[in-house]
């Protein structure tokens, strides 16, 4: 189980996030909606350890990961994040970026894992390339592959597809599905664009102003309307 516990953030008079609760199930895919500026970024970073809590905690599959005066270093965390900009190492090639997290693997199994990656989220012909040397829509398709690579529990994304064309964005909802299908990572995918929906997911939770207003599941029928 994933847990954020009456989790409050506050930056000056702002309060990004007020007392928010929510938790979520290995594999279970869960949409974050809401205004700009209702604290759906500062939800992902608290739970990933890059945002200190003032009141509350986070629990990562039975582990408390952060509370005030606790942190437990991202990097320990065992999840993933892809951000709101792709965010790529900038002196690292694609190959290198999206091979980051794959060290713990024997050699052979870091090929074939970059090779099912790669050639899923269409970034083959790119791997040798330095992120200067690239688009911004590549950009995102390997901060997605980065992301993806280390088959991680828990994958935090923060409107991951915004500025792609409909087409690359149909694509890459699609490979995320498979992913998700396959692998059972818990998803927790952050948008305030409709359009930019993951249909596969079951739940969707609404921020406003730093406030958790609904947390609902779809029903089949939506779910179905939407794939
Ligand atoms: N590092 C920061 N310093 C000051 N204010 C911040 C910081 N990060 C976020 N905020 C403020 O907290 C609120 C929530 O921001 P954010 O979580 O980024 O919202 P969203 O991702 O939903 O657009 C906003 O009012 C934003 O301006
Ligand atoms: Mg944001």
């Amino acid at each position: 189980m994933f847990e954020v516990r009456n989790v409050t953030v506050r930056f000056g008079s702002t309060v990004a996030l007020d007392d928010v609760s929510l938790q979520f199930s290995p594999g279970e895919a869960v949409i974050v909606r809401g205004p700009s500026g209702c604290g759906k970024t500062t939800l992902l970073r608290v739970i990933a350890g890059l945002t200190v809590p003032d009141t509350g905690e986070i629990w990562l599959q039975g582990s408390q990961a952060s509370r005030p005066d606790f942190i437990l270093p991202p990097h320990q965390r065992n999840l993933a994040f892809v951000f709101q900009e792709p965010r790529l190492w900038p002196h690292m090639t694609v190959r290198q970026n999206v091979m980051f997290g794959l060290a713990v693997l024997r050699p052979s199994e870091r090929a074939e894992r970059l090779a099912l990656v790669a050639d899923n989220t269409g970034i083959i012909d790119l791997l040798t390339r330095y992120p200067s040397e690239l688009s911004g829509g590549q950009a995102r398709r390997v901060a997605l592959a980065r992301a993806l690579a280390p088959q991680r529990p828990l994958i935090l994304m923060d409107e991951p597809l915004t500025n792609l064309d409909d087409a690359g964005r149909r694509d890459l909802v699609a490979v995320v599905r498979r992913f998700w299908e396959e692998e059972k990572f818990a998803l927790l995918y952050v948008t305030h664009d409709a359009l930019e929906e993951i249909p596969f997911a079951r739940r969707i939770i609404r921020l406003d102003r730093g406030q958790l207003l609904t947390d609902e599941e779809r029903g089949n029928q939506q779910i179905h309307a939407l794939c």
